[in-house]
Parts: C-alpha cells; sequence; structure tokens
C-alpha cells in the first residue's frame, strides 16, 4: 500500500474515551470511542468514515489532545504522548499535529485580516523572523494555498472570502508551523459541493508534496474513495474495519460497512456524479451492552456476538476486520480463514 512500508508517524493504541453525562443521581457513561487502534503515515490519507454520533471528532479530539483520552496510548513518533508533562513539549506537539475544523466560518476571527491569522501561529510558535521575512513567509502560505493575488488576500478580512476560501486560509493556518500530521474534522462538508473538489486536491497535493499524514474524517463515503490512500469505518465508537479505499468499497467485508454500500446509489460513480452520506441510526451510546454494537441491525448476527466485540482479525490484502463471521463462526470454515462476502441482501 502507498507510503505504508514506512514507519509510522502516529499510533493510537486502544484509544477509549467515556464521557460522564447528568447528575449525581442519574449519572451515565456515553461510551463515545472504545479500543480505537490504527496508524498514521508520512505521505499517506486515511480516512474514518462513520455516520454523526459515531465518535470521529472523539477520536480526532484525542488525537489532538483536546481531551484525555480514558484510556489507550498514542504514540507519536514513537513517544508515548501521554508522557508529556511540560508546556514546551506539548506546544511542540501541537505545532507537529495540526487541527482542521468543519466550519470555516466560526474557525476565523471576523475583527482581523488574514495577514494576522496567518501571523499568529507564526509567532507563537517562535517562526515568525523579521518584518520582511514574516511578509514573505505570510505571501509563501497564501500562494501554497492558492489565494492569490498574494497581496490582496493577505488585506482580506473573513467576510470577504467565501466558505472555500476561509477553509484555505484555515489549511494555510495549519501550515504555518509545518506540521506532519493534519487532522482534518469533515473539512469539506460545510462547503458548496462545487467547491470540495479543489479543497481536497489541495490537501492531496500537501499529503504528495509535503509528506504530510492526514486523518480524514468524513461522512461521506464518496470523498473517502476519492482522497484516502486507506478508510476505516467507524459504528457507535468502534472502528469495525480497515481496508485499502478501493479494496473497501468494491469488496466491503463488514455487515455494517456492506450495509452502507448497498444504499448508495452507485459508488461505482464517485465523487463528481453523486453525493453519497450515510444514513442510518446509532445505537443509544449510554446502553452498549457487552458485544457487538451492529448486532441488533445485522442480518447476519449469531449468539455470539451478543457476548463480547470481536477482536482484529486480519485479512489478505492488509486488510482487517472487527467480526465473528472472519473468526470462523457462523460458517463451516475453520478459525482465521475468511468467510467470502454475501451478496448484499442475502442472509
Ligand atoms: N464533551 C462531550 N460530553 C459528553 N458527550 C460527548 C462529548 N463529546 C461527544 N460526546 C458524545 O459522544 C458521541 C460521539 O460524538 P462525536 O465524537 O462528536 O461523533 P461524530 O464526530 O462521529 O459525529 C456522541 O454520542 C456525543 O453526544
Ligand atoms: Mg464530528
Amino acid at each position: 500500500m502507498k507510503s505504508k512500508n514506512q514507519a509510522p508517524i502516529l499510533e493510537a493504541v486502544d484509544l477509549t474515551k467515556h464521557f460522564h453525562v447528568g447528575s449525581f443521581f442519574s449519572r451515565r457513561i456515553v461510551k463515545a470511542v472504545q479500543d480505537a487502534s490504527f496508524r498514521l503515515y508520512p505521505g499517506h490519507v486515511t480516512a474514518l468514515v462513520g455516520e454523526s454520533g459515531s465518535g470521529k471528532s472523539t477520536v480526532i479530539r484525542m488525537l489532538a489532545r483536546l481531551y484525555e483520552p480514558t484510556s489507550g496510548r498514542i504514540i507519536f513518533k514513537g513517544q508515548d504522548t501521554t508522557e508529556i508533562r511540560s508546556r514546551s513539549q506539548m506546544l511542540q506537539y501541537r505545532s507537529e499535529v495540526q487541527m482542521i475544523f468543519q466550519d470555516p466560518f466560526s474557525s476565523l476571527n471576523p475583527v482581523h485580516n488574514i495577514t494576522h491569522h496567518l501571523r499568529r501561529p507564526l509567532a507563537i510558535h517562535g517562526k515568525l523572523g523579521s518584518r520582511a521575512e514574516s511578509k514573505d513567509r505570510i505571501h509563501a502560505l497564501l500562494k501554497r494555498v492558492a489565494l492569490t493575488p498574494v497581496e490582496e488576500f493577505a488585506a482580506k478580512y473573513p467576510h470577504q472570502l467565501s466558505g472555500g476560501q476561509r477553509q484555505r486560509v484555515a489549511i494555510a493556518r495549519a501550515l504555518a508551523v509545518e506540521p506532519e500530521v493534519m487532522l482534518a474534522d469533515e473539512p469539506v462538508s460545510m462547503l458548496d459541493v462545487s467547491i470540495r473538489l479543489g479543497i481536497l486536491n489541495l490537501m492531496a497535493q500537501l499529503r504528495d508534496e509535503q509528506r504530510i499524514a492526514f486523518l480524514y474524517v468524513t461522512h461521506d463515503i464518496a470523498s473517502a474513495r476519492y482522497f484516502a490512500d486507506e478508510t476505516m469505518v467507524m459504528y457507535a465508537g468502534h472502528i469495525v474495519e480497515g481496508a485499502e479505499s478501493e479494496q473497501l468499497i468494491r469488496d466491503p467485508k463488514h455487515p455494517y460497512t456492506q450495509m452502507l454500500l448497498a444504499s448508495v446509489p452507485d459508488p461505482a460513480r464517485g465523487l463528481r456524479t453523486q453525493e453519497i452520506e450515510i444514513r442510518g441510526e446509532i445505537p443509544d451510546l449510554t446502553k452498549l451492552g457487552p458485544g457487538c454494537p451492529f448486532a441488533p441491525r445485522c442480518n447476519r448476527a449469531m449468539d455470539v456476538c451478543n457476548t463480547a466485540m470481536p477482536g482484529r482479525t486480519e485479512l489478505p490484502g492488509d486488510r482487517w476486520v472487527r467480526c465473528y463471521l472472519y473468526e470462523g463462526y457462523g460458517a463451516a470454515k475453520p478459525a482465521g480463514e475468511p468467510v467470502v462476502a454475501a451478496p448484499q441482501g442475502t442472509p
């Protein structure tokens, strides 16, 4: 798989987040993310696809160190980030791992012009230099995200920009500190369909030219196929399947992924012609049992599915799935040998 024959830059190991909600008398636990494990590689885009409420943003926020994980580890360049204690080390981590948010309208301050927005990260991370140098840097950043003529855009205010242009400023701001990882949380979902492709192409260019590792969170499986080298599918706090994007869409293994793709009109037509979005119901994350959360909706569920979440089964083709069907249950197959995915709709 592209760019994967190198060391991962960021790794999540059994990452778990439980939120405690409600009052003292009606305390409930929202199991937002459970045992998420994956690796991000330089020059490689990994998509995390799931319905609204499946835990995608919580994964991103833990990686950005905005939420403290309930358990699990985040390894950056071989170092466990939960061991980071000093402010300067945290600042360093936050410059190397940048976030891009969904809403380009609220992420920019309306009272400041674009120069100000780009100067700030440079100043915070000590990369401003002399007056002339900082101007050059800001202009180079604007050029990199194709906001030209640069002098003109540098002087503009957020309200003078379109949604797509604002997202480009947000990307330029993230780039200012020369990050190695970008965590993009639904970066195009609030933009007009007509300009989404331009932003995805810009990010693809940053992946290829600057070897940035991307985690691309989306509920739009077609854009994952377009932009991501690898795609992981999340359901009710669990990442249930991961594979090279094209493989995942052509030959989904997990019954949930199969259901998602069965509801998509024609995935082969891709992003340009078809808006593909995930729709469905996520179970109440405060009432999850010990088993697979998809079991109540799964047309291939077995008794074992309600006992415990299955572990990860590695399948041929550098892909994996968390489903008992591939552990040899439910079919006259020896354990470990993958069951050929049934055509959609067959019980
Ligand atoms: N700060 C929080 N406090 C309590 N519950 C939260 C918090 N953040 C997210 N959640 C809950 O965690 C679950 C996953 O949310 P989120 O990660 O935002 O999902 P997604 O990004 O996939 O839509 C939801 O049930 C949400 O209500
Ligand atoms: Mg979200």
